[in-house]
């Protein structure tokens, strides 16, 4: 298939390791645009949110193994069938829509950008996340 419009071209499937994510950045600072690519055990892809639920950290720093996703900040598992932590299903990575068009680009349908927001607000997020 050739990817539709909503559909965003993330990396050739052939740059994928096999056990490795790969962390590809579309849209500079807005986080949207992080986007953490693995290799399913059945030779498809899953592409995600490359942040955590847990911290902000970046799970294209992680290791893939068995169909699961190990986090590199404090080693939380995620399956990656459905993104649920393997331990605490509540702890949930958020996945997008994923497919291969025809010229090998893995895609997927990415959330509209976040909308700007001033220094202050921006500063007042950071501290929340980091509370968390
Ligand atoms: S940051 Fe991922 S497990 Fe803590």
């Amino acid at each position: 298939m050739s990817a539709p419009e909503e559909w965003t071209r993330i990396c050739l499937a052939s740059d994928v390791p096999v056990e490795t994510p790969l962390g590809v950045e579309l849209r500079g600072a807005d986080e949207t645009g992080r986007v953490c690519v693995v290799r399913l055990p059945d030779g498809g892809f899953q592409a995600m949110l490359d942040r955590c639920p847990h911290r902000d950290i970046r799970l294209s720093g992680g290791v893939v193994r068995d169909g699961l996703l190990t986090c590199p900040g404090h080693f939380w598992r995620f399956d990656l069938s459905d993104g649920h932590r393997t331990d605490e299903p509540a702890q949930v990575c958020t996945f997008h829509p994923t497919t291969v068009d025809d010229d090998g680009w893995v895609c997927a349908r990415l959330p509209e950008p976040a909308p700007a927001v001033g220094m202050r607000e921006w500063l007042l997020q950071q501290a929340r996340r980091r509370a968390d």
